[in-house]
Parts: structure tokens; sequence; C-alpha cells
């Protein structure tokens, strides 16, 4: 067993995101909307030793998998992460999170005078200027969006 297997328990069933670059689990868990307050298992392993990356966050999530709308977002602050499906103790699918060159929809402009704020139904849309740190571009404006633009909309 290595260290981290030693210091934070195998799970039963759920969602392992492993490899989250060191430092942004807790971004990871607001991404999700995880509130904590459910009745939930949840393990967050923050600046752990990684023999790739050097230090990495790790969240797993007990009982419940993710859907692809969940393993998107996660891609917005840990591009670099992957997503373990666990069952009955055994990993049955990796899912490596990977952002689109475009995001529609997910994340609002901040710009108050933007079209997509108007009262017309237009969707957003940006384009990934940068992943890390995450630039988002509005379509519309221009606008430029940073990481903590993001997280204080989720
Ligand atoms: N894991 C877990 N509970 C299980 C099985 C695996 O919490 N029942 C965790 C492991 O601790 C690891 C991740 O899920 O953080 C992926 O497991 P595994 O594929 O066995 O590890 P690695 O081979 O190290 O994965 P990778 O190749 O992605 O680095
Ligand atoms: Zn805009």
């Amino acid at each position: 067993m290595n260290e981290v297997d030693l210091r934070v328990s195998k799970i039963k069933d759920g969602t392992v995101i492993d490899h989250i670059s060191g430092g942004y689990a807790l971004d990871v868990v607001k991404i999700l909307g995880i509130t904590c307050k459910e009745k939930r298992v949840i393990t967050i392993a923050i600046n752990v030793h990684s023999k790739n990356f050097g230090t990495k966050d790790i969240v797993k999530i007990e009982g419940r998998a993710l859907n692809s709308d969940e393993v998107n977002r996660i891609a917005l602050v840990a591009p670099h992460a992957s997503i373990n499906i666990i069952r009955n103790y055994a990993v049955v699918e990796k899912l490596e999170v990977k952002l689109p060159k475009t995001i529609g929809g997910i994340v609002k402009c901040v710009n108050p005078v933007c079209i997509t704020n108007s009262d017309e139904p237009i969707v957003s849309n940006f384009s990934v200027e940068s992943v890390e740190p995450l630039i988002l571009k509005c379509h519309y404006c221009g606008y430029m969006l940073e990481k903590s633009d993001v997280l204080s909309q989720m």
C-alpha cells in the first residue's frame, strides 16, 4: 500500500476524483454543488504526495456516480483530474475529464450588460482562452472570466 492509501481508505461504491492539482479539492466540491449536508460520506485529501505530480488532492464520494454534466464541470477547476467509478471495491470505469474548446450554458457571463443577461433567452457561450489558470472569453461581449468568477456562481 502506498502512503496515500494508508492515509485514506478505499471505498466500496462511489466515485473517486483523483489527480486534482494540489490545493483544488474544495473547488471541485464546490463546483459539484456538494453542500456536505447530505448524509453521504465524503473524504477529501489535500496536498498528498503524488508519484507524477508532486502533490495532488483527492475527493471520494461514497454511494454516488457522477453524470457527464458533473464530469464536465470538474474540468473547469481540475483539468487533469481522473474520475474513477468504484463498484464493490473495484475500479469499474476511469474517465478523463476534458475541457472542451467552448463552454455553452454552464457558466453565466459576469458582464451585467451582456446580451446573455438581457431578458432575451440567449444561452451563454465561452471560448476557453486558457486552461490553467482558467480564462473563459464570452462569445457575445468579450468579457474574460476567471476561475473565481465561475466558482462564485456555482
Ligand atoms: N480507490 C478507492 N477505492 C477503491 C478503489 C480505488 O478509493 N475501492 C481509489 C484509489 O485510492 C485511487 C483511485 O481510486 O486514488 C484509482 O484507483 P486505481 O486505479 O487502483 O489507482 P491507480 O492505478 O494509482 O490509478 P491511476 O492509474 O489513475 O493513477
Ligand atoms: Zn458576455
